[in-house]
């Protein structure tokens, strides 16, 4: 296993296989009273979030809780960052507080790439959102979600992602979740179709291991997964679309167009929706939608990641009797 989670791209389909596995047995923590391990007691985990965040922030946090780590939070608001500080600098002071590992969300693309490969700490980094580049940890959950939806809990990965058509609509331009997603879909065998006006797709879109569609009802019946993505407002400096209306109209997920998935097929999203623009109220609270499914699934990716990257002990998840004989 590699030292720091960059971009979905670095992992080879034995190392993600093995994260969805090991993912799946931190799952079974989450059913017990008790749900921490002691894996990483006395190591030093640092949530550096210079980006606003609610999921993926909460749901790290509750991973290295749950596995044992100190915890520290770090946000830029509030902190020596809104008085000009460097990244280098904040990461000088973590290291001299010596931390084991950072989490780091950033606004700008490569941020956490530029912090693993300086000789300004000597953390393990993992990625929690780069400007438009890259989602690790959120590709892993759904594509562990979609494993659990459309294959089965007890499939034992493999291949199989294989042969399954994930497609995935809104502004794919802004969206780390869209690229992190077409990597790890593709290396898990799975067939890729992006669905999103001219106007939010990248250029270049053509080399990505992925169809590419501008209507949304053609693809939708052959369809196992319908992933939605928030327009990225935050990101945008011009007008990408006429009008709001216009786009839900052309590019939302309605009832009507739920209707025409087949049967087994789920919708899902990231987070956060913006209800009555990309996914309608009824599409969002719907049973086929996973949206706190994937929330919850996180906290066990997220412990599998931060396990099997800072090399935890034989075994990740001790029954509880091996435990109770450890903590004594
Ligand atoms: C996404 C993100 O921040 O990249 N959300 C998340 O991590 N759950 C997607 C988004 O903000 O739309």
């Amino acid at each position: 296993m590699m030292r720091h989670l960059i971009s979905a791209a670095d992992l080879t389909r034995d190392d993600a296989v093995l994260i969805l596995d090991t993912a799946e047995e931190m799952a079974r923590v989450a059913d017990r009273p008790i749900k921490k391990l002691p894996t990483l007691r006395g190591r030093t985990v640092v949530n550096l979030f210079f980006e606003d965040s609610t999921r993926t922030r909460i749901s790290f946090e509750a991973a290295e809780k749950r596995l044992s780590a100190d915890v520290i939070n770090f946000t830029a608001k509030g902190s020596s960052v809104s008085k000009g500080e460097s990244l280098k600098d904040t990461a000088q002071t973590l290291e001299a507080m010596g931390v084991d590992a950072v989490v780091i969300r950033h606004g700008a693309s490569g941020a956490p790439y530029r912090l693993a490969t300086s000789d300004w700490i000597d953390a393990t980094v993992i990625n929690a959102g780069d400007g438009t580049h890259q989602h690790p940890t959120q590709a892993l959950l759904d594509a562990f979600t979609m494993r659990r939806r459309l294959v089965g809990r007890d499939a034992g990965l493999g291949r199989d992602l294989e042969g399954k058509r994930i497609t995935l609509v809104g502004d794919v331009l802004h969206s780390r979740v869209a690229r992190s997603n077409v990597d790890l879909l593709h290396t898990l065998g799975a067939e890729v179709t992006l669905v999103a006006p001219p106007t939010l797709l990248p250029i270049g879109v053509e080399h990505w291991p992925a169809h590419v569609s501008y209507d949304i009802d053609s693809v939708l019946a052959k369809s196992d997964a319908v992933m939605m993505l928030r327009v990225q407002r935050e990101r945008m400096n011009a007008a990408f679309f006429p009008t709001e209306r216009e786009y839900s109209r052309r590019y939302g997920l309605n009832g009507e167009r739920m209707a025409k998935m087949p049967e087994h097929a789920v919708v899902m999203h990231p987070g956060p929706m913006v209800r009555g623009m990309e996914i309608t109220a009824d599409v969002a609270d719907s049973d086929r939608c996973t949206v706190v499914e994937q929330v919850a699934n996180g906290v066990s990716v997220r412990m599998a990641v931060l396990y099997l990257l800072l090399g935890g002990n034989e075994s990740a998840t001790p029954a509880p009797a091996a435990r109770t004989e450890e903590s004594k």
